[in-house]
């Protein structure tokens, strides 16, 4: 079993923690070992870190904690300011959440094709939607959030998560040295994509600085636009985001979408109820954990169960 551990919250978040008590539910999240896969991969642990347990139920809630907190203390984020950004899912919650929470107006921009529950949480918080033509894509939403503050730039406080180096400090100070005391420093292996980038560069980063032989190993969706939250990195026209540290991964893996639904359902019938981003981690965990089996290596594999299962009930995931 993981030893119980609590990172200590860094000090920039301690102002935010203060005002909001609530927002001491961020980070902290278990670490659950990964069974339903084990007889495939004798001799390696696959563990995952369970990121749903987060306030508003995704690994986004960290990093926009982080920025949100940055912003505040260097004076650009006061309180006549709205946070705005544009977000398809997990990081316009946590901004409607956190941005609530903490007194601010926040208006997010978001292609109208995004689903009736995540509508409904960014309601719930008091978040101003705005949206932009699903047909003109994910970039239609980025360049008119980019309109909206260029026309009145003292309205509002842009967070820009693409650019944002808040976005993988947060998981460099919390999410790595969490992982690092929960497997007792033996993690030898770990497993993600890119969205922003920011999770892979901050746990990787921090993960390779207290054990410089750790393995990074990359996945990536293969086909456009790919698996919900994760980016089919160098497919054409897809751009790669400003923080993602490239240099790294030490293996790519493509996975597609229906091994990444199927490993979402078999989690799900194992107590694990995580969306489909999730499930292409754990896919590609039991890949790598299989091919250091049959090479006769011990592992310790870590990935992460990104959000909570709910947020897809619109979806096909869950018609099974
Ligand atoms: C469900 C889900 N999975 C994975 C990711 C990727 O995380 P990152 O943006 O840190 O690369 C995101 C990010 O938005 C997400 O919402």
């Amino acid at each position: 079993m993981p030893p119980e551990v609590r990172i200590p919250a860094p000090a920039i978040l301690q102002p935010l923690l203060d005002r909001v008590p609530a927002l001491r539910l961020i980070g902290n999240t278990p670490l659950v070992r990964v069974t339903a896969f084990e007889d495939s991969h004798p001799g390696v642990e696959i563990h995952a870190k369970v990121e749903y347990f987060n306030p508003g139920g995704s690994l986004k809630d960290r990093p926009v904690l982080r920025m949100l907190a940055e912003g505040i203390a260097a004076g650009r984020l006061t309180p006549d300011k709205t946070i705005i950004d544009s977000s398809s899912g997990n990081a316009g919650i946590a901004y409607a959440v956190i941005g609530g929470a903490l007194g601010y107006k926040v208006e997010i921009v978001i292609p109208d094709n995004a689903s009736k529950e995540r509508l409904k949480r960014l309601a719930a918080h008091g978040a101003k939607i705005t949206h932009t033509s699903a047909q003109d894509g994910y970039d239609e939403a980025i360049r008119t959030v980019r309109r909206i503050v260029a026309a009145s730039p003292e309205k509002y406080f842009y967070c820009d998560q693409y650019s944002n180096d808040g976005n993988w400090r947060a998981h460099h100070e919390t999410t790595a040295p969490e992982i690092w005391a929960q497997t007792e420093g033996r993690v030898t292996h770990f497993v993600f994509g890119v969205g922003t980038g920011g999770t892979i560069t901050g746990i990787g980063r921090r993960l390779r600085e207290l054990n410089p032989d750790l393995q990074i190993e990359l996945l990536v969706p293969d086909a456009f636009p790919g698996v919900e939250g994760l980016k089919p990195l160098g497919s054409p026209g897809d751009h790669v985001p400003e923080i993602y540290d490239t240099t790294l991964a030490s293996r790519t893996w493509d996975v597609d979408d229906e091994k990444s639904w199927q490993t979402s359902q078999i989690l799900a019938r194992a107590g694990l109820f995580a969306g489909q981003s999730s499930g292409a981690c754990v896919a590609t965990a039991v890949r790598v954990a299989q091919d250091l089996s049959r090479r006769g290596q011990p592992g310790v594999v870590v990935t992460m169960l990104c959000d909570i299962g709910e947020r897809y009930f619109s979806t096909r995931l869950w018609d099974v």
